[in-house]
């Protein structure tokens, strides 16, 4: 038995910030960010949007393109770096509410921008166990909430948005999640913190304590990091299942920056019209930026059954990890 994802949905905010539009209130400029991203926008949730309320605009299109109503689905796996509340309760709760899924379990789990790539797997796991048979994984973030727009150096590099994918059975041969591979390097952990607010450094409300709870980034390290584990991947899966590029329609990386793509796909030898990218439009949307793109493939008909894809996650933990899918 395949774990096989059957549709895919994702919702981003109406509100798109050009560069031009940021740099008249940050010292920046399009032109920089252009060169040293690849960004040219971002969508920016409403005050009052939380990471659930994106969330359930991207599920309930997926659920709807699945043809499969809440009651069905076993398992919600929700990844999320800027999720409703820190710790508890879960987005996945929220969303489990919001949707009338009552018969589901509901979960958030924590992987940084890795983290869609890791809810397939563990979807993957469950369903071809036979300990659940439909599974609703999505990535979602509202990171321009928890980001700090007096720091050029990351409040230029987020996004906001959702995307969710039901993974039920399917038959071997057909498409599918075939393969994947999770890593961690938690050395890394202090490159990419949110550093109050939890048990380590409980947020006291003193003088500038409330700066700990935005994100902060030690870009060089994590540039580094990010094009080492993306040729790796690559090689690991070509490796593995003795494949060339040729085999592969798409390889769909995290959107992150888009000269990390640039610098692994040279290391590799890959021309970068294999990579797909849209990050000139969305920015870092973290978790979400991986089911954004294959919603955004999917619904332009780039995508076609049965093409070998490979996604490439990587990001806090500091965490990377891809899929082999056949679609
Ligand atoms: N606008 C204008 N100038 C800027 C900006 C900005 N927004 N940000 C930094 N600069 C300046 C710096 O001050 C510095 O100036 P100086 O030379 O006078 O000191 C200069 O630009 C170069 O700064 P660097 O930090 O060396 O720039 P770099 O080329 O490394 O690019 C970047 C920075 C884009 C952050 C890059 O390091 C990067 O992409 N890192 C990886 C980030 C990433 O992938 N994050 C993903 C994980 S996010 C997640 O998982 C939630």
């Amino acid at each position: 038995m395949l774990a096989q994802i059957r549709s895919i949905g994702a919702y981003v905010p109406e509100n798109a910030v050009t560069n031009d539009q940021l740099a008249e209130t940050v010292d920046t400029s399009d032109e920089w960010i252009r060169s040293h991203t690849g960004i040219g926008k971002r969508h920016i949730a409403t005050d009052d949007q939380a990471a659930s309320d994106l969330a359930v605009r991207a599920v309930n299109i997926a659920m709807e393109r699945a043809g499969m109503s809440p009651e069905e689905l076993d398992l919600i796996i929700l990844a999320t770096a800027s999720g409703d509340y820190p710790g508890f309760p879960s987005t996945a709760c929220i969303v489990q509410e919001a949707i009338g899924a009552v018969n589901a379990g509901a979960l958030d789990i924590s992987a940084g921008c890795t983290g869609f790539v890791y809810g397939l797997e563990m979807a993957r796991g469950m369903i071809v166990s036979g300990c659940s048979k439909n599974i609703l994984v999505a990535g979602v973030e509202v990171l321009t909430h928890i980001t700090n727009w007096k720091d050029r150096d990351t409040c230029v590099l987020f996004g906001d948005g959702a995307g969710a994918a039901v993974v039920t059975s399917g038959e071997d041969g057909g498409s599918g999640i075939l393969d994947s591979i999770l890593r961690a390097e938690g050395s890394g952990a202090p490159y990419l913190i949110r550093k109050a607010g939890g048990s380590r450094q409980p947020y006291t409300g003193k003088d500038d304590a409330y700066q700990d709870l935005f994100i902060q980034m030690d870009g060089q390290k994590v540039y580094k990091f990010a094009v080492r584990v993306n040729t790796d991947l690559v090689g690991m899966f070509f490796q593995r299942h003795n494949l060339t590029i040729d085999d592969i329609a798409y390889i769909v990386p995290h959107q992150a920056n888009v000269r990390i793509i640039q610098a692994a796909a040279k290391r590799l030898g890959i021309p970068m019209e294999k990579f797909y990218l849209n990050i000139e439009e969305y920015a870092n949307t973290s978790a979400a930026s991986i089911p954004l793109a294959l919603n955004e493939m999917s619904e332009k008909g780039i995508l076609k059954r049965g093409d070998l894809i490979l996604t490439l996650g990587f990001g806090a933990g500091l965490t990377y990890g891809g899929n082999l899918i056949r679609w």
